[in-house]
C-alpha cells in the first residue's frame, strides 16, 4: 500500500511517503523561526507551513519512485493541534485528494504519536506488540494517558489538567535563561547535576485519578530561582527533570497495574528524555519508544496511523478540529 501523510499539527512541516514499510520523509523544523519568540507563534508557523507543502509532496514523491496516480490513500493531521498550522495541511491534503481522486483518511494527532511504534523503522511491528497495552504520549502539547485493549481502540484514562510535560520542561528552561525548546536544554544540563540536591513537588502523584498537572511546578522552579539565583544550575535542572519524569513514571505503573497491561507504548517529543527511558526501562513489562525523528512531529505516524483504518472519509464531511479528543471506537 502507497500512503502520502501530511503532518502540519505545530510547528513541524512534514511530508511522508510510507511505501509499504519503507519510508520516505521530509521534514522542515521552524524551531529557529520561534526561538526568537521563547516559543511557538501559531500565526507565523502557519504561514511556515504554506511554502513548503507542495514541493515536499513533490519531492517525496520522486524519493519514492512514484507518481500520484500509485497513492492508495492520502492521510492527514486534522487534529489537536493549533488550527492555523492544522488547516495548512488539511487543505493541502484535501485539494490533492481531490485532484488526484484519493481517499482521504482524517488521523488523529495522538494517534499518530502511538503508532509510530508500528513502524517497521521504529525496530517493531504491531504484531510483535502484547495487548491490552497503556500508552504514554508525552510532548510539548500533550500529555496523556491511554488504555488499548488492542491496536486502534483507544480509552483515554489520562491527561494533564493544565500543562503539558514538554510545556513544563519549556516554561522551566524559559525562567532558568535556557532556550527553546527547553527539554533537551534541561536534559543536557541535568546529565552532570544532582537530583538529590533540590527537590521540586511531583505534580499529583498521591492523587488517585491518572490526571497531571504541571505549572504548580513551573511556579516553584520561578520561585526557587528567584530566592536562590546561585544555585547549580546543573543541580536544578536535574531537581527538575527528577520531578516531571517521576510524576510520569508513577502514574504510567499505576496504570499497567489498574488495567493488568501487557506493554507500554511511548510517543512525543519528551520521549527523547534520557532519565524518562532510563526509568520506564525498569517497568517490569516490554516498553516501546520510537527512534527520536519518530517521537518528534513526523508525517510517517500518520502514515502508520492511517493503517488502522478500514474506511476513508467523504471529501468535504471533516474539517480540521483542534481539540479532537481520541476516542473509543
Ligand atoms: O512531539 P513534539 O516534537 O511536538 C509537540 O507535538 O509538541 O514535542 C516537543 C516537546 C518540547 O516541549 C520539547 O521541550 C520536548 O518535546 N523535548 C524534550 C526533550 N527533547 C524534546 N523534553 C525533555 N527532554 C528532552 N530531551
Ligand atoms: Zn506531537
Amino acid at each position: 500500500m502507497n500512503i502520502l501523510a501530511i503532518e502540519t499539527s505545530c510547528d513541524e512541516s512534514s511530508v511522508a511517503v510510507l511505501r509499504d514499510e519503507q519510508i520516505f520523509q521530509l521534514t522542515a523544523s521552524q524551531i529557529d523561526v520561534h526561538k526568537q519568540f521563547g516559543g511557538v507563534v501559531p500565526e507565523v508557523a502557519a504561514r511556515e507551513h504554506v511554502p513548503v507543502m507542495m514541493p515536499f509532496v513533490e519531492q517525496v514523491l520522486a524519493q519514492a519512485g512514484i507518481t500520484p496516480e500509485q497513492l492508495d490513500r492520502i492521510a492527514v493531521t486534522a487534529g489537536p493541534g493549533l488550527i492555523t498550522s492544522l488547516l495548512v495541511g488539511v487543505e493541502t491534503a484535501r485539494a490533492l485528494a481531490y485532484g488526484w481522486q484519493k481517499p482521504i483518511f482524517p488521523i488523529n494527532h495522538i494517534e499518530g504519536h502511538i503508532a509510530a511504534n508500528f513502524l517497521v523503522h521504529s525496530g517493531n511491528h504491531s504484531k510483535d506488540i502484547p495487548f491490552p497495552a497503556v500508552a504514554l504520549v508525552v510532548s510539548g502539547g500533550h500529555t496523556e494517558l491511554l488504555y488499548m485493549p488492542k491496536p486502534g481502540v483507544y480509552e483515554l484514562i489520562g491527561a494533564t489538567r493544565d500543562d503539558a510535560a514538554g510545556e513544563c520542561f519549556d516554561k522551566c528552561a524559559r525562567v532558568l535563561g535556557q532556550p527553546y525548546p527547553g527539554g533537551p536544554a534541561i536534559s543536557k544540563l541535568a546529565a552532570s547535576g544532582d537530583a538529590t540536591q533540590y527537590s521540586f513537588p511531583s505534580p499529583m502523584v498521591n492523587s488517585n485519578t491518572f490526571d497531571f498537572s504541571f505549572s504548580g511546578l513551573k511556579t516553584s522552579v520561578l520561585y526557587f530561582h528567584r530566592d536562590h539565583p546561585d544555585a547549580k544550575l546543573e543541580d536544578v535542572c536535574a531537581g527538575v527533570q527528577e520531578a516531571i519524569v517521576n510524576s510520569l513514571h508513577v502514574k504510567t505503573v499505576r496504570a499497567l497495574e489498574q488495567y493488568d497491561a501487557q506493554a507500554v507504548l511511548v510517543g512525543g517529543g519528551v520521549a527523547a528524555n534520557p532519565l524518562l527511558r532510563e526509568r520506564l526501562q525498569t517497568l517490569d513489562v516490554p516498553v516501546f519508544i520510537p527512534p527520536l525523528e519518530y517521537c518528534t512531529d513526523n508525517a510517517a505516524m500518520i502514515a502508520a496511523a492511517c493503517r488502522l483504518h478500514d474506511t476513508p472519509t467523504e471529501l468535504f464531511a471533516f474539517r480540521a478540529d483542534p481539540n479532537w479528543e481520541l476516542t473509543p471506537r
